[in-house]
């Protein structure tokens, strides 16, 4: 067969475990998998360092100081979820911590150590929002970068992993299962973006682990691949999807017109960082006994009230009273960061806004990662797996990465031998679509959604607001809709395409709730209904 008729032949390979995402979820499950010599291909939809988990900064939480206790850290993560973390799931991960963080070390992961009066060497602890004690192991201040680039390195040096960056699953493939109505995966169709071709990727088991849906808003520390496409594409195969209205602001993420998706870590102000307003004076005190301290959501909605009140663009964090070096050795990527933008965080305060940060709700996953769907499972921060409730905790979410791969793992171990090879798959149809005219659509379509969802199903919300971005997301559904059934499939529309989706399950989730609590706060409601068990909302396809 010549080059050309090979480079125009449909694509078709088969795989045991297909699993999309390259971030701290999806490149742990691929690595434990692959050392029981099961052939697993990952994808990323960019390069394989666009990844949330690339970014992450203050650290994974883990029970290792003296004075802390697994109870204790669980009564912590109970607290920030305002009553609706599942207690057996958060007992379970948080017992995992301490082998989580062994595990990342022997993949090479090097964390910060310091020495204790004893003279011993042993592992620095940060302290953040909702932690009672110093319990976030860290490396510095770019802990998801030295996390992405070890299992990185592992996972390409790996004989039983193949690794396709640039790719983007445009739709899974599911088959009746013939019982109880049920469906199975049998893979997905894939977009190769640099070669604008659809493959068809089948396997016996397929993973989600394509992080969260933070895009959806037009502020975020995310980075670009964060569309929330697994929750879309788990949506529409058929699973049930769970707590979307708890969408987590980040307190502090720089504001500076060239640096929107900077984040300040938390553990600036576990190490004293104060809020200021622009005349130096404090204002965390008035809102929680806990001040800079208190759980995320308590802080970013008093940061946005101090914002409307006083009709200010930002507030400040102020870390300049710490000695220099203090600083520049604990905060290294931060301190440069803003140093570039002219700001010197040794002196100055450091401007900062909330931005959309992290999905609580996702693909409602059980204690293993199943989903609804047979052989589908979902891990990191694409799930609902029942541990952050109403509001993450910080470093939490890496922990659930880790503990969770290792859970899917088990379970796909242990069915693997029994799942039958996959069948011949239909490849992907282009034959009734032509090459867009009118991309202007789709960028156009893309900031009025992110503008909308910041406007009206941000950090405060009213049923009013909700229904006018209803009524929007259900114009742009049904223009995104034509537009996909008339024209090639490219990277920007399927994410489009997905994260009109997520926005709807956000706001049928907010207008669900009569109530506010944790991350979701309503004027309409603005009181927790302690009148009933608190519920956790599920909507069903
Ligand atoms: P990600 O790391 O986001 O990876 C998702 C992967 O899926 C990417 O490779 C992406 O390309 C791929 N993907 C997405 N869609 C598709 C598709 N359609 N086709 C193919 N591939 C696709 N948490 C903590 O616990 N501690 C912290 O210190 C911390 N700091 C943070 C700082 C920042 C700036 C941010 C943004 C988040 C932080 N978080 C932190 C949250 C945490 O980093 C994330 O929740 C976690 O890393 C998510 O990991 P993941 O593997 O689920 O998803
Ligand atoms: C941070 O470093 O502030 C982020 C921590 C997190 O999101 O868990």
């Amino acid at each position: 067969m010549d080059v050309d008729q090979l480079t125009f032949m449909p694509y078709s390979k088969n795989y045991d475990v297909l699993i999309i995402g390259s971030g701290g979820a999806g490149l742990s499950l691929a690595l434990k998998l692959a050392d029981h010599s099961i052939n697993v291909a990952v994808l990323s939809k960019f390069a394989l360092t666009s990844s949330s988990t690339y970014y992450a900064q203050g650290g994974i939480s883990a029970v290792f100081d003296a004075e802390d206790s697994i109870e204790s850290h669980i009564e912590d993560t109970l607290d920030a979820g305002a009553g609706l973390c599942n207690p057996d799931i958060v007992r379970l991960t948080v017992t995992h911590g301490k082998s989580s963080i062994d595990w990342l070390r022997e993949q090479g992961v090097v964390f910060t150590e310091e020495q204790n009066q004893a003279g011993e060497i042993q592992l620095h602890l940060n302290r953040e929002g909702g932690h009672s004690h110093r319990r976030v192991v860290h490396s510095a201040d770019a802990t998801g970068k030295a996390i992405s680039l070890s299992l990185i390195e592992r996972a390409q040096a790996h004989a039983n992993i193949e690794l396709f960056e640039h790719h983007s699953v445009v739709e899974l493939i599911t088959a009746p299962t013939g019982d109880d109505n049920g469906k199975q995966v049998l893979g997905a169709y894939v977009l190769d973006t640099k070669k604008s071709r659809v493959k068809t990727i089948t396997a016996r088991v397929v993973v989600l682990a394509t992080g969260g849906a933070n895009m959806a808003y037009i502020y975020s520390t995310n980075p670009h691949s964060s569309t929330g496409d697994g929750i879309a594409l788990a949506w529409r195969a058929g699973c049930r999807v769970s707590n979307m209205e708890f969408m987590q602001f980040h307190p502090t993420c720089l504001f500076h017109p060239e640096a929107r998706s900077f984040l300040i870590s938390e553990a600036l102000r576990g190490e004293g960082g104060k809020l200021v307003l622009a005349d130096g004076s404090s204002f965390m005190q008035n809102f929680d006994p806990r001040g800079e301290l208190a759980p995320r959501d308590i802080v970013a909605r008093a940061i946005d009230h101090e914002m409307k009140k006083r009709g200010i663009d930002c507030v400040y964090l102020d870390i300049s009273h710490k000695p220099a070096d203090f600083i520049r050795e604990h905060f290294p990527t931060i301190y440069q960061q803003c140093l570039d933008f002219g700001i010197d965080i040794t002196k100055q305060p450091i401007p900062v806004v909330p931005a959309a940060h992290y999905t609580c709700g996702g693909v409602l996953t059980d204690s293993y990662a199943r989903t609804d769907i047979k052989n589908l499972y979902a891990v990191g921060e694409v799930a609902c797996t029942g541990l952050h409730g109403a509001n993450r905790m910080a470093s939490n979410s890496l922990l659930e990465c880790l503990v969770f791969a290792d859970r899917a793992c088990e379970d796909i171990l242990l069915k693997l031998p029994n799942i039958l090879p996959t069948p011949k798959i239909p490849d992907w149809d282009e034959s009734k679509v032509s090459d867009s005219d009118e991309e202007v659509v789709v960028s156009h379509n893309w900031d009025e959604l992110r503008h909308f969802m910041w406007d009206y199903v941000g950090i405060v919300r009213t049923d009013k607001r909700l229904s006018r971005a209803m009524n929007r997301v259900e114009l742009l559904k049904k223009e995104i809709a034509e537009y996909y059934g008339n024209f090639r499939v490219t990277s920007d529309l399927l994410e489009l395409r997905n994260l009109v989706i997520v926005a709807e399950l956000i706001i049928r989730c907010a207008q669900q709730r009569k109530e506010s609590r944790g991350l979701h706060y309503t004027l309409d409601y603005p009181e927790t209904d302690n009148s009933k068990p608190p519920q956790n909302t599920v909507l069903k396809p």
